[in-house]
């Protein structure tokens, strides 16, 4: 038997399970995905006083300016004590797929 399974083919193989349940919903960003490209580089390790995923307390107070805001702050960036940059500095990402992002994070951290 072949031992050569590989982190590649593993990937390849998420990839196709991914694919049918992406095609159905071509108007939902994947959050989780945009995250993981985009957000998680300040977000995961709450690098610059970025509220950390999954710190309840970090996003309370967020959270309760509303996801209106929440999603404005992020197209647009925000100044607080750190600074948010535009869509997390990626500005090929539509404004769906930053919104996705912030939905997700705020999922995972409440
Ligand atoms: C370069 C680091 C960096 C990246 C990349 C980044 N953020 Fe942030 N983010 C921050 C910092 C720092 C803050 C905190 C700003 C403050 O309140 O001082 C923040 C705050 C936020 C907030 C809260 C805004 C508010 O009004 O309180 C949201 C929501 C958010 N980020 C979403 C995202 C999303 C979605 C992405 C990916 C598309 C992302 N961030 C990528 C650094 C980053």
């Amino acid at each position: 038997m072949s031992q050569k399974i590989t982190a590649k083919t593993i990937a390849m193989a998420a990839a196709l399970v991914a694919l049918p349940m992406t095609a159905g919903t071509a108007f939902a960003a994947d959050g989780a995905a945009v995250y993981k490209k985009t957000c998680k580089m300040c977000h995961a390790t709450g690098i610059a006083a970025a509220p950390k995923m999954g710190d309840a307390a970090a996003w309370k107070d967020r959270i309760a300016k509303g996801m209106d805001t929440l999603y404005t702050h992020s197209i647009k960036g925000f100044k607080g004590k750190g600074m948010m940059p535009p869509k997390g500095g990626n500005s090929k990402l539509s404004d769906d797929e930053v919104k996705a992002a912030v939905d997700y994070m705020v999922e995972q951290s409440k």
